[in-house]
This record gives structure tokens, sequence and C-alpha cells, in this order.
């Protein structure tokens, strides 16, 4: 007997989609999937304004009308940076154009460099998001050359984050893209106001993936995929129906040449394959049923916003499901995620 299971349609919290030609090959995996999604800012330039968020978002939904999904929702965020605007952000968040402002550290991650150095220069803007009850999500990771790879998301708690908490205890904070048991024992030990994503990829693998028998770039992104243990912390979080936890997919697409490089991007495209992975992982984990609250219920909850209406039906094959490895563009071809074990879920069609 065939296998299937309803979710109330899914949103995903955490997503970068680009500009232009990748944009247009790109968004129509997230329509089709996905009711609404968190827009990361970190274009160049960065969206800074929400004269930008709102320009952005109008590219963003003319190409979902074109693809045939008018519906899908973009829900956008400011990049932050030591001179942001505390009346502009909240216009754009009165105003009902933006959602949320992204904390990211200078030089954490690709497209970080006009973020934030000395944390303490925006606790203005911090004043105002508390004031507004409008989240800060947060890429978590200290930037500084003596503090190991694998270390700087554990280290960004402790120099960071525990603090912010502190100093704003009613701010609704979202530490993005977790990868680290310290990470999910923050956040659970934490108080209503502080959230979690977790990736399909950090679900699934660990650094192995990315340096035994070869080094992988197609499994490289920030922050960095940890030691086994971590994932299969991050695997209870995820599957234990705890509303502090849902889903981002951080999905992060860079051109095959740009990651197969002597310098290769960070970032992981899972879009077209993300609700399979997670299908797959919950029901490994006997948790079938929390995927629903994974996927399409905590972060609405977490956000203050409505729960999606329509649903959406995967079901299992017998045998395993052919997903396309690479997504074209005419800018280059881009890899989907491989998780390196046969899928067997997929949307019903
Ligand atoms: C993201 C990107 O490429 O924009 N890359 C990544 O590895 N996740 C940036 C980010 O979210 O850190
Ligand atoms: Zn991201």
């Amino acid at each position: 007997m065939t296998k299937r299971i309803t979710l109330r349609r899914p949103d995903d919290w955490h997503l970068h989609v680009r500009d232009g030609a990748v944009l247009e090959a790109i968004l129509p995996f997230t329509a089709q999937n996905f009711e609404r999604a968190i827009i990361m800012p970190n274009l160049t330039p960065p969206i800074v304004r929400h004269q930008d968020a709102s320009s952005y978002k109008a590219r963003i939904k003319s190409v979902a009308t074109a693809v045939g999904q008018p519906n899908f929702d973009p829900l956008m965020t400011l990049y932050l940076t030591e001179t942001s605007d505390p009346q502009n952000i909240r216009e754009g968040f009165e105003g009902g154009i933006i959602t949320a402002a992204k904390l990211y550290p200078a030089g954490a991650t690709t497209n970080s460099d006009a973020g934030v150095q000395d944390i303490e220069k925006i606790y203005p803007v911090l004043e105002t998001l508390q004031e507004l009850g409008m989240p800060l999500l947060v890429h978590g990771e200290v930037v500084d050359s003596a503090i190991d790879i694998f270390d700087r998301e554990a280290v960004f708690i402790e120099r960071t984050l525990i603090k912010l908490v502190e100093r704003f205890p009613d701010l609704p904070i979202v530490f993005e893209h977790i990868t680290s048991a310290e990470g999910v024992d923050f956040v659970a030990s934490a108080s209503k106001k502080v959230a979690a994503t977790i990736t399909p990829h950090h679900l699934v693998i660990n650094r192995n993936a990315m340096l035994v028998g070869g080094m992988r770039p197609h499994y490289y992104c920030l922050p960095v995929a940890k030691r086994e243990s971590h994932r299969a912390a991050l695997v209870n979080a995820a599957v234990s129906g705890s509303p502090k936890f849902f889903l981002g997919t951080d999905s992060a697409p860079h051109t095959i040449d740009t990651k197969e490089s002597a310098c290769g991007c960070a970032g992981i495209f899972n879009v077209p394959v993300a609700l399979s992975v997670l299908a797959h992982i919950f029901e490994a984990a006997g948790a079938l049923d929390k995927l629903e609250a994974f996927c399409s219920v905590n972060g609405a909850v977490f956000y203050g916003l409505k729960l999606n209406k329509g649903s959406l039906t995967l079901v299992k094959s017998d045998t395993p499901v052919r997903f396309n490895d690479r997504v074209r563009t005419t800018n280059g071809e881009i890899r989907v995620f491989d998780p390196m074990f046969d899928l067997y879920w997929s949307l019903e069609e």
C-alpha cells in the first residue's frame, strides 16, 4: 500500500532566492512546495531599506506570477548595518513591507561584509525591534581568526547571544540554521522569545560529507556541518515537536563553477528535495507525525502569523524517486543537494 502524508502547506523560514536569472530559475521549486518564505537580504548590494525590500518583493512576486504561483508570499527582511535607520525599519514593519531584520556579523558568510562588527552600534535598532515585536534573525557565528571554524557557533553563544538575550529579553530572536548541540541546548533552555531554524542538509550530513574521500564543495555551507554527535542533536530537536524549532532550508544557490573553485562559495541548494529529505529523516526517526509541526506550524506561530489553509500530500514510492541533480540558469548550472541516500518520498502529482 502506498504510504501518504498530508501536511498543512509548509513555509520556509530562511531562504536565499537571489535575483535576475537565478531567481527565475529557482523560485518555481519554492513556490510549488511552500506558501511563504522568509527571504534573505544578502544581495549585492544588500537590502537595507524598506524601499529596497519593496522593489525586491515586486520582482519575486512577478516571477512567482509568471510561473503560475501568484499566491506565493515572500516575507521580506532587512540586512542590518551599523548605520541602519530605526525609523526606516519601523516604517517598513508598520507598513507591512518587512517581517524581520537579519544580523550578519561582518565577514561571517556570503555577502556579509556590510554587516555588523560591533553589536552595540545597533542597540538603538534592537530597541526598536523589541518595541515592535519584530523578529531579529541571527547568523550566529563569531568572526575571529583565533577561533576554529567548527567552534564559531558555540563561541558566538558565549560571547554574544547570552548577552543579547539578557539585554533584550522581549526581543523575538531566531538563531538561524543552528548546527551544533550547543545551539540546540541554548535555544531549548532560553525563553519563549528565542527559537531556531534547522536546515534539511544539517539533518543529513556531518563534516565527513565534505572532507572524506576527497573535498566535496557541494557539501560546504556556513555554518559548516559539524561532527556526527551534533547532527544527531539537531535531528532530536527537529523531531521533538518543540515549538522552538522549525524549518529554514537556507537553500543558497551558487553556480557550479563558483562552488568547484580554489575558493568555493558557501551554500547548498536544497529546495527541490527538501520535503522529500525531511520526510525521510522524520520517518527514520519514527516521527512522521511531527513533520507538520516542523514544516508548517511552529514557524508561523513564532512569527505570530496565521497558519496556512491549504495542504500538500507527500507519497512514498516503492522504488527510489529520481530528482534532477541540477538546475540550468543563463548564468550557469546549479547543483541540487544530494543526501547520498535514495529518496522515496515526493510530492503527489
Ligand atoms: C548563504 C549564501 O550563500 O547566501 N550561504 C550559506 O552557506 N548558507 C549565506 C548564509 O546564510 O550564511
Ligand atoms: Zn542563509
